[in-house]
This record gives C-alpha cells, structure tokens and sequence, in this order.
C-alpha cells in the first residue's frame, strides 16, 4: 500500500480560475512569448456529461454541462500565414507553424501534441469552406485537467474557434449576451474535423458542442442525429444539490485503441442490423434485435450484443432523466432518486455492457455511492478519467472524504475533485 491510513489525506479540488485570473494569466504569457499585446482572451469550457455516454457517434441523445474550468487563449492576428503558439505548459519554446503547410495526421504536414488542436481548428474552418483564414500568434493558459476526460482538449479547439470567428470577421458565435446557436454548430463541426483528422481521434461531437452551445444554469440536450440542442433546467444550488467532479487521475487517451474499437463495434453492429446507426433502434424489439445479433455468425457476436445493448438502453435512459429534469417539480425526493438511479444505471451498463470503465473510476463510484451520494457514474469516454456523483451540497466534503479513503485502501494514487457549476458556454473575455 501507497498510503498509510485510509482518511488521512485532505481531499485536494482542483480550482477554476476566475474569468479575470484566466485573462490575465494568458495575457502576461502572450506579452512575454511575443512582446506584443493580444486583440482579446477567449475562453471555452471543459464538460462533464450528466448521461447519455458513447452515445453521440451512434446518432443518440447527450445531456452534457460546460464547467467553470476554462481554457484561454490570448490571440493576435497576424497578416501573413504563420502560426505562432506558447502554452502555459510548455512556456520557454514557441511553435512555429505555416498554415499552408500543415496537414491530416499521419501526412507529412501533421501537427504534434496540443498544437494539433489549435491549428487544427484554423486548418479544418478553411476545409470547411470558412477560409482562407490570417496567421495569429496565441497564448494558451487552461484550468481544465489535462487527460482528466474533460474535454481539456476540446476547450482548446472551441475558445480557438470563437477567436478566429472573431478576429478573422466570420461571424459565427454570435455574443455572449445572444450567441448564434446554428453558427455555433458549424464551428463545432470544424472543432470535431480538427479532433478527428488532425489529432487523429475518432470521437463524435459530444465536447466540442457542450464547450460550444451550453448555457449557464442549464444541461443541454444533444441530439447527435439532427444536431439539434437544447436547454434543460439543471439548478443545483436551487436544490440544495453539488456535482462532484472525481478525476480518478487514471491517465486516458483517446487515441488509443480501446475508443476506436468501440466504436468500430458500434457500426459493425449496425451494418449488420441494416440499420444506419445504433440510435435508429427501437428500444421496444431491442432484445429480438439483439437475439439476431447473437445469431450473425461473427466470432466476436456476443460482444457486439453487449455494444449493442449499452448503447439503446442509455440512449432511453437519457431520454427519461430529460424527461424527468423537465418536470418542473423540484430535483427533490422520489424525482431526485430517479435521477441517482438513473445515474447509477448508467455506470452499470458502461462496466459491465460496454466496459470501457476501469478499478479506479468503479472505486470512485461505489465510494461516492456509499457515503451517501444520490447516484454516480463514469463520464466521458472512460478507461480512466472522470466520475460524477450527485450529492448534497453540505456532504460534498463527506463523500470526496470517502473517495479519498476509498482510493488509500486499494493503493490507487490519490484522486481529484472539481465542483462542476453548470457554466457558460465559449466566448471572449477581454
Ligand atoms: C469522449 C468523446 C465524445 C464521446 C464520449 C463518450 O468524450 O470525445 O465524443 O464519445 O467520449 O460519450
């Protein structure tokens, strides 16, 4: 064992910056690298998804929240096609890039590391037909956690977005005050051709449209088939509730295997079924349709029937918690027990169905489940990551005490908790 007693570590959350903290941290980056000013700070949130997971590349519902945590980018235009970029991270070396040169991973133009991010988005709006777009010079500050499965790098492909929406005259994200739902989802296309192509990861739109299109206050509803989003009330504080955010610290990678196969899975299984997409399932003939399934003759049958399975179960399971968050009765009681056990459901189906959980993220959840959480589960893609548990505000500190403990007992390294405030959605702060 790592650690001696279980309890006897402080739980440790790790912060979001204030909007001005983040502006400020980006700016004095952007002044030292370029010694110049930055036309603004964008900022674009990381997520966490209530529900519905490894659901979007099947055409299903989401219901994510964008999070207080932030990426920021001070950027400059510039009049040429050179691409300059310096991290917080990595503060002593500038990237140097020709956006004439770049290309798709695995081409002799790929782009390394999170740079793949940022000049990737400027790389696919052009594909897209938004082009041709000015050099910039950026400055990238984040709060998110990297690797934590929180969409740390889809904040870093939206808050590029909205900036070169801006300073490039696109006119896509409309204003804070009114932003531009439809032009949002064009530029988080772009975010997602950016992830696939040029950082080589095949997820679906889940991140880039949370980061995008949330809405303070609210869960956004995704419905990954039409692109359509819309808001669901989620007032936690209002219900006297938190979301604990429970970073696992177990390190995963989207461009590993493990997330391809799934969703290779996944669309083998629907070519066989005839259908387009996983989400085109009718949930009520889902157990003819798996015994078909068991019967197609594939050496790898019965693990496509538990694919299968996961992915129109939690698209049904999503449907009722929107259903149920729009109730207008409070998130209270049996309601409240719904929501948890949905939740829990959730985690379930993701363990055992589409098993892409891991010890750490199950330690985490039957912990939090134990000291009293409402319900609790895996969010993201998994193999590591994140959990979430719906908790009581005033047992916050208990339950991430009990994760803590948890996590001493099994000799896992010791996790990390974020409080996820349903927050606001890409834009520019300074
Ligand atoms: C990752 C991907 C998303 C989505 C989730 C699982 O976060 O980036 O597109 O598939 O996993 O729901």
């Amino acid at each position: 064992m790592q650690h001696s007693g279980p309890g006897d570590a402080a739980p440790v959350f790790s912060p979001a910056l204030a909007p001005a903290q983040g502006a400020a941290a980006a700016t004095a980056l952007f002044c030292e690298a370029f010694d110049a000013e930055p036309d603004g700070v964008w900022y674009a949130p990381g997520r966490v998804n209530l529900i519905g997971e490894h659901t979007d590349y099947n055409g299903g519902t989401a219901l994510p929240i964008a999070l207080p945590h932030r990426a920021h980018l001070a950027l400059r235009r510039r009049d040429d096609r050179t691409v300059r970029l310096v991290s917080s991270q990595t503060r002593d070396s500038v990237d140097v890039l020709d956006l004439d040169a770049i290309g798709p991973k695995g081409t002799p133009g790929e782009v390394r590391h999170w740079n793949a991010y940022v000049a990737g988005v400027a790389w696919a709006l052009e594909r897209d037909g938004l082009g041709p777009l000015a050099g910039f010079d950026a400055a990238l500050h984040s709060c998110v956690p990297l690797g934590g499965g929180l969409s740390s790098s889809a904040a870093l492909e939206a808050a590029t977005a909205v900036a070169l929406d801006e300073v490039n005259g696109l006119g896509l994200a409309g204003t804070a005050a009114e932003p531009d739902d439809a032009g949002r989802a064009r530029l988080a296309a772009s975010c997602v051709r950016a992830e696939n192509e040029m950082a080589g990861a095949p997820t679906g739109g889940l991140d880039q449209a949370a980061s995008l299109r949330a809405a303070a206050g609210s869960a956004l509803e995704l419905d990954c088939r039409t692109g359509r989003a819309r808001r669901v009330p989620f007032d936690l504080e209002g219900a006297g509730l938190a979301l604990l955010v429970i970073d696992t610290r177990a390190r995963h990678s989207l461009v590993d295997g493990q997330y391809g196969a799934r969703r290779a899975a996944c669309e083998r299984a629907a070519r066989i079924l005839g259908v387009e997409l996983l989400a085109d399932l009718e949930a009520a003939d889902l157990e003819e349709r798996l015994a078909d399934l068991a019967a197609c003759g594939e050496p790898d049958a019965a693990e496509l029937v538990r694919r299968t399975r996961h992915v129109v179960t939690e698209i049904e399971r999503t449907r009722d918690l929107v259903a149920l968050l729009r109730d207008g009765r409070p998130l209270a009681g049996d309601k409240l027990a719904r929501a948890g056990a949905l939740m829990d459901a959730s985690h379930e189906s993701l363990r055992v169905d589409y098993e892409c959980t891991c010890p750490e993220l199950d330690a985490a959840v039957e912990a939090a489940r134990a000291a009293g959480a409402h319900g609790a589960r895996m969010t993201g893609g998994g193999f590591g990551g994140s959990a979430i548990a719906l908790v009581d505000a005033d047992a916050v500190g208990a339950v991430a005490r009990a994760v803590v403990a948890a996590y001493a007992r099994e000799g896992f390294a010791p996790p990390a908790f974020l409080d996820a405030v349903p927050s606001a959605p890409a834009g520019r702060l300074a």
